[in-house]
């Protein structure tokens, strides 16, 4: 394949000068033609005679010197070399989308495809709409069309195409109406290079041997059958640039891919090379990155560089003179062998293939993406474009370009960077810990471009068009939301004229959607690549009819800080999700808009409340009223297995409690508040979080975790710490294989078992340390305290059931009392929890999903189910059906922003078997049950007050109670 590209010229050359020359040319044209039957034997004898003939001739060049310079150079090398210049000085363009006959992947035999009555959002403005005003939102419409693919292309957008318009062969496909986009695409994948779940075997993120490594190319480590590449497409993502990793300095080349893989999906072929967008490979893609990791992992002081920022761009400055380097000597050679001729010149072209790519760069032939997130990484990067004069078509992970848009607009090329970012994925390390869920609403207004992406499998890029929608709900307008997935990227990866928008010419990668793409749990039901449909059974949803977001440009009003307020009257609350019979029955009663009266932090009144508004304003400082639209009230929530309150920074040891894999420990003895974190988690809502001390890595426990107020400054405020060990944690899932003297799961679910068994055999012996494990595992099996596992893989889940059971015998005969306590039980974690759902029910264990949406990313959560349309429901629907206690964790810190949306996805996506009520309950009131905690306490106290239905993509959080006797209030 590569060779056959090669020579029809649609590759670069080849690199190395010392490259064979194959005799190819010289291939008599008998050789490749057909020789017909009846006259194939007279040839025969003729063709013998022929064949020594060119096996003579072949041996004349090789014998006399005619052939070659008086520097003993091969002319026809030199020859070649001289037509390789050419090619070097090509500048690519963007390849036409309009006027081809066919798509170049279209696989023929592949019938056309009519579908009917979508609503269809072309990726353009109205016609005659201003660059400007379009910018500004306006003549963006969805439209009512239908949409034609053939031959891998989009044929028409057109109302009511007819049947007899279009070849017979036809499939028709009903949209009924629902939203048509076009595929989405991400434009910072690892899917196939790091394919899931992630075994070492199969791990070909980064090309580790050394920082510099331009040369090495992600194609060459892409697993077509990486499961997640399927995954991914049923969240509607059809096109995806998979780069090399970031552990380089300079990672490599990167390829655009689309999600369409083997004969099951359409495709002639199983592999890497038949899944390239541009089979014509127009532009090639790199790869590199700034920061900290380079200095991680390669920095040894004292051997080998970088250790610092300052050698990193050494490195760079460095391997770029190279190439600078490389690119004279070659265009010297070019100009010499042009202009006098290839016989005056004393060697071949110079090439190296380790600075090949790079030089392809530096001529403008690589669309670069690199890695940066800080400041100066921003700034050292910016200069090295002008130093070198190459472009970058987009930062990556650039989570503070919105605090600098005057160094992305001063690099090389008049062309700014995009920002390739998270919506909300930030605090991980120290260069993300300057972030903003409002950046890409900053940077748009800076007239910049953000592009949301996924780094999967950073996060799942299945959801990357939820990141979009995040971005909506943190500011960025909702077309400029759409085309952050859409036509930002395809623009940046140099296919805007192919892929990004719904219009003749395109390529046929389309998808239908259940619901607005930016709305709560929105899937595809019907994915199309190149015009075939990717799901032969796709699942769908039930939902109601679609209903198309209303752009409410009032999300754009941002308030960074909350101001705290003692007292405050909120009006137009028209629903209230309170879970309190008192309001209930007041909603019965009243159909008009209700109030909430809050008085020194507490809910004073919910209602009409004539009397109280009356006392309020009567008071020396009447507190303000703040007019709600469509306001609703809620209960906060609570973030239960996360790190809060014990890390700020997750990679930065420094502002984290520390792993104790095998000393037992309290939260509550390492709890550190006031950290930007908790600061925001209790603005979305977040006004109570149980967090227990790390086992190993992230999401993993060991010790008691301790609840306690995210508003809170410091431990010695009053009820700062309601409950101080709320749970004992172990941890079973990977990681545990990492605990001392558990070299393995059965040795960790042994070890587990035999610590709960003597605590049962030693219940009458005195215990000196109420504070050691001794004394907490004794409030396990006396059933005081619940015993809360990580886990996900559903084997280790049974035998944790076993042990359950088998403790639980040893209480009943070790007890006179004939009702002996059980053990109360919680998962967390639990990817593979639905496959024992009913055993879970009946043994009246909890389970706490972390993340809610696993997609296989480690080898214990292999089987989770990931959604429509590729699964009948998610872990959290089996469980919620077999009548399981179930919440929602979080496996990452910065989920803290999106707990309330996450339980709006569930409520969205249950089919009407998911009450708001329900999904309330996933990320608050289901925890307290699972942890015995006094439900009813701090109902008044902790509550948020909301604009919009929690449940919708636009909703903000306007007032937030959560002890203290104060009230956040965002105006
Ligand atoms: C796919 O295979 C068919 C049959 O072998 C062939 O006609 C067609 O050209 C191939 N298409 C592509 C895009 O390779
Ligand atoms: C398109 O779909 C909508 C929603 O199902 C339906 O109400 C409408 O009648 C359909 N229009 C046509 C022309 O079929
Ligand atoms: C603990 O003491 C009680 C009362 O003396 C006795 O019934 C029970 O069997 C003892 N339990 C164990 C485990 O020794």
């Amino acid at each position: 394949m590569m060779d056959s590209a090669q020579e029809k010229g649609e590759l670069p050359p080849h690199y190395s000068a010392v490259a064979a020359h194959p005799p190819h040319t010289a291939r008599p044209a008998w050789h490749r033609r057909g020789i017909r039957k009846s006259r194939g034997l007279r040839y025969i004898g003729l063709a013998i005679l022929v064949f020594i003939g060119y096996a003579q001739w072949r041996q004349i060049p090789e014998s006399t010197n005619s052939e070659v310079t008086a520097y003993g150079l091969s002319i026809e090398r030199l020859q070649e070399d001289l037509a390789t210049c050419a090619k070097l000085q090509t500048k690519p363009v963007d390849p036409a989308g309009l006027g081809r006959e066919k798509n170049a992947r279209y696989v023929d035999g592949h019938k056309p495809t009519l579908i009917k009555n979508a609503t269809v959002w072309v990726g353009e403005p109205a016609e005659g709409t201003s660059a400007e005003d379009a910018r500004a939102g306006k003549g963006w419409s969805w439209i009512t069309a239908d949409v034609f693919l053939e031959h891998g292309l989009i044929k028409r957008v057109e109302k009511d195409i007819s049947l007899e318009s279009v070849s017979k062969d036809v499939l028709v496909y009903e949209a009924n109406g629902r939203p048509l986009t076009t595929g989405i695409i991400d434009m910072h994948s690892h899917a196939g290079v790091d394919s899931l779940p992630e075994l070492w075997g199969n791990e070909d993120t980064n090309e580790l041997s050394s920082d510099i490594t331009p040369y090495v190319r992600s194609i060459d480590g892409i697993q077509p059958g990486d499961h997640q590449i399927q995954v991914i497409k049923s969240g509607g993502v059809t096109t995806s640039l998979v780069l090399p990793g970031s552990g380089n300095n300079m990672g490599g080349e990167a390829y655009v891919i689309k999600h369409a893989v083997g004969k099951a999906d359409g495709r002639n072929e199983t592999s890497a090379a038949d899944m390239l967008a541009d089979p014509d490979r127009t532009w090639r893609y790199m790869k590199m990155a700034c920061g900290e990791n380079a200095k991680r992992v390669y920095g040894k002081h004292g051997e080998h560089g970088p250790t610092s920022r300052l050698g990193e761009s050494w490195e760079f400055r460095h391997a770029f003179e190279q190439a600078a380097k490389l690119v004279r000597e070659q265009d010297d050679w070019c100009q010499a062998a042009s202009t006098l001729g290839v016989e005056s010149v004393r060697s071949y072209l110079p090439a190296d293939l380790r600075w090949e790519s790079l030089t392809a760069l530096l001529r403008g032939q690589v669309h670069l993406n690199t890695h940066c997130y800080t400041i100066p990484d921003l700034e050292a990067f910016v200069d090295h474009t002008n130093e070198f004069k190459f472009k970058v078509r987009a930062f990556h992970h650039a989570h503070q370009t919105y605090l600098v848009p005057e160094i992305l607009k001063r690099a090389y090329g008049g062309d700014p960077p995009a920002s390739a970012i998270f919506a909300d994925n930030m605090w991980y390390k120290a260069e993300s810990y300057v972030g903003s869920e409002h950046a890409g609403k900053y940077l748009w207004d800076e007239g910049l471009t953000p592009i949301y992406v996924s780094d999967n499998p950073v996060l799942n890029a299945q959801h990357v068009v939820f990141e979009a929608a995040k971005g909506y709900k943190f500011g960025l307008p909702y077309h400029a939301a759409l085309h952050s997935v859409t036509t930002a990227p395809a623009e940046r990866l140099g296919l805007g004229q192919r892929l990004g928008k719904v219009k003749p010419g395109f390529d046929a990668d389309v998808v239908v959607w259940d619901s607005d793409p930016l709305s709560l749990g929105a899937a595809p039901v019907q994915v199309w690549i190149d015009g075939t449909a990717q799901f032969e059974n796709p699942v769908e949803l039930k939902k109601p009819a679609p209903e198309l977001i209303v752009p409410d440009e009032s999300l754009g009003h941002i308030v960074e800080e909350p101001e705290t307020v003692s007292s405050v009257i909120f009006t137009g609350i028209s629903k209230s999700c309170l879970n309190n019979k008192a309001v209930e029955s007041f909603k019965e009663l009243y159909h008009f808009s209700e109030v909430a009266v809050i008085t020194n932090g507490k809910l004073t009144c919910v209602g009409l409340c004539h009397s109280a508004i009356k006392a309020a304003n009567a008071s020396p400082q009447p507190p303000k009223t703040i007019h709600l639209k469509k306001g609703c009230l809620t209960p906060s929530f609570v973030a239960f297995g996360s790190t809060l309150g014990l890390n700020a920074i997750d990679a930065e040891k420094d502002t984290d409690n520390g792993a104790s894999p095998n000393v037992f420990s309290r939260a509550a003895d390492g709890l550190a508040l006031g950290t930007k974190k908790l600061r925001v988690a209790h603005a979305y809502g977040i006004t109570r979080a149980v967090s227990a001390p790390k086992f190993a890595g992230g999401a993993t426990h060991h010790g008691t975790s301790a609840g306690f107020l995210t508003g809170a400054a410091t431990t010695l405020e009053s009820g700062a710490v309601f409950a101080p060990d709320a749970a004992v944690h172990y941890t079973l899932d990977l990681s545990a294989k990492r605990g001392e003297g558990t070299p393995s799961i059965a040795a960790a679910v042994g070890a587990l078992r035999h610590k709960l068994l003597s605590a049962v055999s030693d219940l009458n012996t005195t215990i000196s340390d109420a504070y050691s494990e001794a004394a907490y595992l004794r409030k396990v099996v006396t059933g005081q305290i619940p015993l809360a596992v990580t886990v996900h893989s559903a084997d280790t889940i049974s035998a944790l059931l076993r042990v359950k059971s088998t403790v639980e015998s040893a209480l009943a005969s070790s007890s006179s009392s004939p009702d002996p306590p059980s053990l109360r039980l919680i998962i967390i974690g639990g990817a593979e929890s639905h496959l024992v759902a009913e055993a879970l029910a009946s043994a009246n264990v909890g389970v706490v999903l972390s993340p809610l949406f696993s997609y296989r990313k480690t080898w214990d959560q292999r089987r989770a189910l990931t959604g429509a349309p590729l699964t009948n429901g998610t872990a959290v629907d089996v469980l919620l059906a077999a009548g399981v206690k179930t919440a929602i964790g979080l496996e990452e810190d910065y989920r803290v922003i999106e707990l309330g949306l996450l339980a709006g996805v569930v409520y969205a996506n249950g089919g009407g078997r998911i009450g708001e009520r329900e999904a309330l309950g996933l990320v608050g009131g289901n925890v307290w049950d699972m942890l015995g905690l006094e439900k009813e306490k701090g109902e008044k106290e902790h509550f948020v007050v909301w604009e919009g239905s929690p449940f919708e993509i636009g909703s903000r959080v306007r007032g937030v109670g959560g002890g203290g006797g104060v009230v956040s209030v965002f105006e």
